[in-house]
């Protein structure tokens, strides 16, 4: 039933449960892409009054929207400033990371060949991807709504940004850049449960109605962005908003905050707020686990 109705809101070739190799000929079309709204630069941005900034920026997004009428990502030629904001992220999450980060997390920045020196192209994370788990990148110029974000993970595709933060405040951004897609949330793709369950979230998009939908931005938000996993007796984290920025990942580990075994209800039911640093965060037992309970909720549908 659910290959039925898959096609709600992509009206593009089904992808049914059991499909985890998505063929690029299998993809609906990116110059399809429907989006209501695509964020632009909100005022609180460091960048928002830097008109330099807003020019590169733009230029970098337009490079997303020439993807959708062409299919190929354009490499971006980041600027000598632009890797050194890298740099300094990304060295300065390495020894946090070691401490804190899941093993496979670990492993994966090694398998991909990832460089705290230089920001790495999603041309060539696409070649590792595709070999590991079948997953794919495809440049977006920003964030988009919920529901048409998630359903391309039915795809096994994510939208991922390719600019960078602002050079004021190397540790924050208020909309996903670079750091936090590559840092945070690439690495997880060479994972196959965690790209599997990634999956199975975009399949429950597509055929969600509004109270599914937010549940499944609940579960996306506890899990994807701010998960921790039991491994060997300890607690690690896994989630892209913790392992992109220093700040998260000490708070997660920090006395402010409860840290709850997953409970698949209660999570899908806790309303969370995009600024504060999170007050409570799940940990699952296992990537497997997260799928399987995942994937008995939308077929529940
Ligand atoms: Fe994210």
């Amino acid at each position: 039933m659910l290959t039925e109705t898959l096609s709600a809101t992509i009206d593009e070739p089904a992808v049914t449960l059991d499909n985890f190799r998505v063929a690029d000929e299998d993809l609906p079309e990116f110059r399809d892409m429907k989006f209501e709204d695509i964020n632009q630069l909100d005022l609180d941005h460091p960048g928002a009054s830097d008109e330099e900034y807003r020019e590169r920026r733009n230029y970098i997004a337009g490079l997303a929207k020439k993807f959708r009428d062409t299919g190929e990502i354009t490499d971006v030629d980041y600027t000598d400033e632009e890797q050194g904001i890298w740099r300094k992220v990304a060295g300065q999450l390495e020894e946090l990371h070691q401490r804190r980060a899941s093993q496979f997390y670990l492993d994966a920045k090694r398998d991909l060949g990832f460089s705290n020196d230089r920001i790495p192209q999603l041309s060539e994370m696409n070649c590792r991807l595709k070999e590991l788990t079948g997953f794919r990148l495809a440049p977006i110029e920003g964030l988009v709504e919920t529901r048409a974000f998630l359903s391309w993970l039915s795809f096994r595709t994510m939208l991922s940004t390719q600019y960078i933060r602002h050079h004021s405040k190397p540790e924050y951004t208020p909309e996903p850049d670079i750091v936090h897609e590559a840092i945070g949330h690439i690495p997880t793709f060479t994972n196959k449960n965690f790209a599997d369950y990634s999956q199975f979230i975009g399949h429950g998009a597509r055929i969600a109605n509004d109270r599914q939908l937010e549940e499944l931005g609940r579960l996306y938000w506890f899990t994807v962005e701010f998960g921790l996993k039991e491994e060997d007796g300890e607690i690690k984290a896994y989630g892209a908003g913790l392992l992109s920025s220093v700040g998260e990942l000490e708070h997660a580990f920090g006395n402010e905050v409860e840290r709850r075994p997953f409970d698949f209800e209660e999570v899908i039911n806790h309303d969370f707020t995009y600024s504060d640093l999170q007050p409570v965060l799940y940990v699952i037992p296992s990537y497997s686990y997260l799928k399987d309970v995942t994937r008995k909720y939308i077929e529940s549908f």
